[in-house]
Parts: C-alpha cells; sequence; structure tokens
C-alpha cells in the first residue's frame, strides 16, 4: 500500500492505495456511501459499502460534512462511467476534521457572496480548473521565451515613473518621496534590452482603474518581451506566434480543465498562423460599414472591438492607431506622423485585448519632446533618455496581460476568476 495521488491515479489500477485529502460532496444510499472526494490534484469518486468497512468508521464518514479533511484507502478499479475512469472502492479510512457548515454549498450562490469566500470557493471543481490554466498558461510564457534566447529580467514594482498615462497611478509615499506602484515594467525592459537584447519581465502591475469592467483588474499580472533591433512587423509576427503557441500548449496539456469548464475546444484548435492584420483606420472603414462607426482620432470603445473581432475566428492585430490616444513613448509612423507604431491583439468571441505593445520611439529629441507634450516630468525620465543617448537601435515589444488570456483561453466571462485572489475597484479582501 502507498500514498497515491488522484491526478496519476491510472498507474495504479488494482492496486490497493491511500488518497489524503476533503469531501467534496457525499452522498448516502442505503448500505452505500458515494464520496466525491478531492486531493488538490483532481476529483474522484469513492464508493464506501457497509459490510466493507468498520461500522464506526461508516457512521463517522456519514457524518462528516462537505470538506471535511480525510483519509481513504481502497481498490483502484476502472471505471468507464466517470471522466476520470476510475473510482475508489474504499475498504478503510479516516475523518481527520470534521467539517460542519461549510458556506459554499452545491446550490447557486451570487458572485458577491462566492468572491468574500474566495479562500474557501478555490475548492470548486470551477476554479480548481481555472487555477490549472493559469498555471499552465504562465508554463507555457516561460517556456516560450525561455526556448528563445530571451532572459528574464525582472522591472520593479516601486517606481518614480508613470509609464501608461497618470490617470490610473497607485502614489505612495517612499521615504519621503514620491512613488508609485509599476503600471507596466516596459521602460525598463528597454534598458535590459539594450544589455541583454531579448528580455522579458513577468510580474505584477498595478492600475487604479476607476471603472468596473469584466475585464478590468487593479492588480494584475503582465508578461512583457522587449527586443532591441525589432520593427512593428517584427513585434506583431512576435505577438502572433507566442499567442499560437500558449494557446496550443493550454490545449494539449489542460484538456481536461478546459473539458470541466465546458469549453468550446473548436474555438481554441482554430487558433493557428497567420492572424488577420489591419491598420487603425482600415479598422474604422470596417466599423462604419458594420454600422458602428467611430471616431477616427478616438479609441475603440469595446463594443467596436466585439463587432470586429466577431468577424474572425482568430485574433485580429490592429496597427497604427492615433498618436493623440497613445502613451508617450511610441514611435510615429514615418509615413504619417498621426498614427503611432502601435499594436493591439484582440480576441475573439468578445474577448478584446489581449496584448498591446508596438514600436518605442529611438529618437532622443522627439521622445524628449513627447515627455513635454504628455506634461510628463523630465527629471523622472533622466535614466529613460539616456537609452537613446548611448547606442540607440530601433526596439520594441509588447505587454500580454495573464488574466485577460487565461479569460478567454477559459471561455469564462469576467478576468476576476482567473487570479488566485483579485483586487478590484470594490474589491481588497479577503
Ligand atoms: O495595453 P497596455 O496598457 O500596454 C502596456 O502596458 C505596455 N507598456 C506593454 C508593453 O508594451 N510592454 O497593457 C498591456 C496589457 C493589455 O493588453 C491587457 O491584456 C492587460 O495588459 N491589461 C489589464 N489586464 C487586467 N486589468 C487591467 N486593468 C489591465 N490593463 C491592461
Ligand atoms: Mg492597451
Amino acid at each position: 500500500m502507498s500514498h497515491a495521488q488522484i491526478a496519476s491515479i491510472a498507474q495504479h489500477e488494482g492496486q490497493t492505495v491511500t488518497l489524503r485529502g476533503w469531501i467534496h460532496n457525499s452522498t448516502p444510499r442505503g448500505k452505500l456511501l458515494f464520496i466525491q472526494m478531492r486531493d488538490g490534484s483532481g476529483f474522484i469518486q469513492a464508493v464506501m459499502r457497509k459490510q466493507a468497512v468498520d461500522e464506526e468508521l461508516f457512521e463517522a464518514f456519514k457524518r462528516a460534512g462537505q470538506e471535511s479533511s480525510v483519509e481513504l484507502t481502497g481498490l483502484v478499479k476502472a471505471d468507464t462511467r466517470s471522466k476520470l475512469g476510475f473510482e475508489l472502492s474504499v475498504t478503510d479510512g479516516k475523518v481527520l476534521q470534521s467539517a460542519e457548515g461549510f458556506p459554499i454549498t452545491p446550490k447557486e450562490h451570487g458572485p458577491a457572496f462566492l468572491h468574500d469566500n474566495r479562500h474557501l470557493w478555490l475548492r470548486s471543481k470551477r476554479q480548481f480548473a481555472i487555477m490549472k490554466i493559469r498555471h499552465l498558461s504562465v508554463q507555457a510564457i516561460r517556456n516560450y521565451f525561455d526556448e528563445r534566447g530571451f532572459t528574464l529580467c525582472d522591472s520593479p514594482v516601486f517606481t518614480p515613473n508613470a509609464c501608461e498615462g497618470t490617470t490610473t497611478l497607485f502614489a505612495t509615499e517612499y521615504f519621503g518621496q514620491q512613488a508609485y506602484l509599476t503600471q507596466s515594467g516596459q521602460l525598463y525592459q528597454e534598458a535590459t534590452a539594450m544589455a541583454l537584447g531579448k528580455t522579458y519581465c513577468f510580474g505584477p502591475t498595478f492600475r487604479a482603474e476607476k471603472s468596473a469592467t469584466r475585464r478590468h483588474l487593479t492588480e494584475f499580472w503582465m508578461v512583457e518581451p522587449e527586443l532591441a533591433f525589432a520593427d512593428l512587423d517584427d513585434i506583431m509576427d512576435l505577438a502572433e506566434d507566442f499567442t499560437v503557441y500558449c494557446v496550443q500548449h493550454v490545449l494539449k496539456h489542460g484538456r481536461e480543465y478546459l473539458e470541466m469548464l465546458d469549453r468550446d475546444l473548436s474555438k481554441l484548435e482554430c487558433i493557428q498562423k497567420p492572424f488577420p492584420r489591419m491598420s487603425y483606420d482600415e479598422a474604422c472603414a470596417r466599423l462604419a460599414e458594420l454600422g458602428v462607426p467611430v471616431d477616427p482620432e478616438d479609441d475603440f470603445g469595446s463594443p467596436h472591438e466585439t463587432e470586429l473581432t466577431k468577424q474572425f475566428d482568430r485574433p485580429l492585430l490592429v496597427h497604427r492607431f492615433p498618436t493623440a490616444i497613445k502613451a508617450f513613448y511610441m514611435k510615429e509612423d514615418p509615413d504619417n506622423p498621426l498614427r503611432a507604431m502601435g499594436v493591439d491583439l484582440l480576441a475573439p468571441e468578445g474577448y478584446g485585448e489581449v496584448i498591446g505593445g508596438g514600436q518605442r520611439e529611438d529618437d532622443l529629441d522627439l521622445l524628449i519632446r513627447k515627455i513635454d507634450e504628455h506634461e510628463l516630468p523630465q527629471e523622472a525620465f533622466a535614466w529613460f533618455t539616456d537609452l537613446r543617448r548611448y547606442g540607440s537601435v530601433p526596439h520594441g515589444g509588447f505587454g500580454m496581460g495573464l488574466e485577460r488570456f487565461v479569460c478567454w483561453v477559459c471561455g469564462i466571462r469576467h478576468v476576476r476568476e482567473t487570479i488566485p485572489f483579485p483586487r478590484t475597484i470594490d474589491r481588497l479582501t479577503p
């Protein structure tokens, strides 16, 4: 007899094993007790027969409520009716802690209640599947860049620089100095890319998003690659190749979790190269044809994104946005200074922007002018402009929001379910 994990139960067919975990659900039926057990690696049905175990044990398990911690010993049997393909025929066991009144029952609960109980809600099958897919996404992201010669160079979280505008900054006092929580690690990646050629950072970023939408968190994880000697086309190629890799990795290794979420797998299988590409101006023309016009000097709203992406079964790359609505560091289009060399990757099925990035302004004088135009303090960017003083080269990169990606892959409605403990305008607990 040995300890086993549900995830690798197939290796133990025909053997007697002991599992350690929690009662997810249990249903008595006469002299039988059907126990849905979970151990953190998966879920299995265990069947306890009254005559096969000690009488006291049977009663203790019958009394033990949802989420009681338990040990169960039994024979691993093939069971073609269950998703897992196996069940446990119990011969012995132990109730480690008998739980009572677990607040999240199999009945329906509202989202506020579930989020108040996030620390317990994570034990549900749905949240288990989402966290597994988040993990696989992180694995794919790291593999992708590590296998392609990128060096991980973490950007700081405390910074004096506003990267993505001044309206969503979280300010904090830093020993008598004004500091912010980072909105993006990009500016620092521009420095590391000049030192190491191809780098990426992957960490938490913060934005004081004042509106509650299904796509915005105030704390989210972003992966940001940056490359020296790259132009906008290179960045679009990278964003496309990277997205295909990550989606296909999750499909290959996380099929069972996607199935737990009833994800339509055909919507992910078709995520292959090439992705359609159109300039912002082309997108505006298309939107006008579709009957949802957009002011060509303004930004898209989410109805525009939804309408545009509905036309395709794979992500859409929109490039060359109005300079006026984009960040100070974006390079102007040499053919039209009113357009900036930025790109957004818009996911299908209404998920919208998952990646934003582009080519950076590499001209010193233009960059200094842009910092002024955006009313940003030159002092805070002195180190950043140095990068254009000493060996400036064309370069660029992008940022992908992990939660937006996971939300799309899982096919769920709201990004707040894709991070273990979400932070939004109205939530700081648990
Ligand atoms: O488009 P954004 O603002 O781009 C940047 O921050 C660049 N500096 C990145 C770069 O080029 N290195 O943000 C990038 C991505 C978005 O496409 C989205 O996926 C995600 O970050 N994102 C958010 N995700 C969740 N909640 C929010 N409030 C988000 N804001 C941006
Ligand atoms: Mg963006």
